[in-house]
């Protein structure tokens, strides 16, 4: 595993996620982003493109230095100057309630104590400011969830840690903060156990 999680995964993680069938759900996700922004699990860059225009700076954290390889020139190409951090979500070094906009894309099915981190999410984000996320989970579909929980233990072998089998708005929901608007759907061209998506919003109040 410590060859393949290092030398192998990260291609195939930047490859799975500069996929077309992501384009539009991350532009509609990060379309609300601004003020200050923090992204949490910025992999390898992939939501630069995205970011909507008036963006000019975000602060970005990951844990994988092996993904240093794509976003560092992701980062040096962007017109968006990144501040960015290896760190877990579990654990952010920032000032209590000194972000407008927490983006999480992606990666709630990878962070080991999702439930800390986003704790973490509602600690950092000011008052009335927005967690904009965009991500793959438990289908309501019996037969499709059947899938996910069987295969679920070979993903996270083979995935970097990811869980086919997280309920994104139950997790939201648990933060404290109050969700304010998902989208459910299933992203067409990727097999249904990974591609039943939950994308929207939450507030602090
Ligand atoms: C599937 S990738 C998504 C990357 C990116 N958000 C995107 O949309 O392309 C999941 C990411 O979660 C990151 N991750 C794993 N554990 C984490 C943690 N504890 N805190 C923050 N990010 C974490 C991984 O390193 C990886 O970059």
């Amino acid at each position: 595993m410590g060859l393949y999680h290092h030398c192998v995964f990260p291609y195939l993680l930047d490859f799975a996620m500069g996929s077309r069938v992501f384009d539009k759900p991350r532009k509609r996700t990060l379309a609300r982003a601004s003020g200050r922004i923090l992204e949490i699990g910025f992999g390898t860059g992939r939501n630069l493109p995205h970011y909507p225009p008036g963006v000019s700076r975000i602060e970005a954290i990951d844990p994988d230095t092996d993904l240093d390889r794509f976003s560092g020139p992701r980062i040096a190409a962007s017109s968006i100057a990144v501040d960015f951090h290896h760190l877990n979500a579990e654990h952010l070094p920032f000032t209590g309630e000194s972000f407008d906009t927490v983006v999480c894309t992606l990666t709630l099915c990878s962070i080991p104590d999702v439930v800390h981190a986003l704790g973490e999410v509602h600690r950092v984000l000011k008052p009335g400011g927005r967690f904009l996320f965009l991500e793959h989970g438990l289908s309501p579909d019996a037969d499709v969830a059947r899938w996910q929980h069987r295969l679920n233990p070979l993903q996270q072998r083979i995935g970097g840690g990811c869980h086919l089998t997280r309920d994104t708005v139950a997790l939201v929901g648990q933060s404290g903060l109050q969700l304010h608007d998902a989208e459910h759907y299933y992203l067409r061209h990727i097999p249904r156990v990974a591609g039943y998506m939950t994308e929207g919003s939450a507030l602090k109040a």
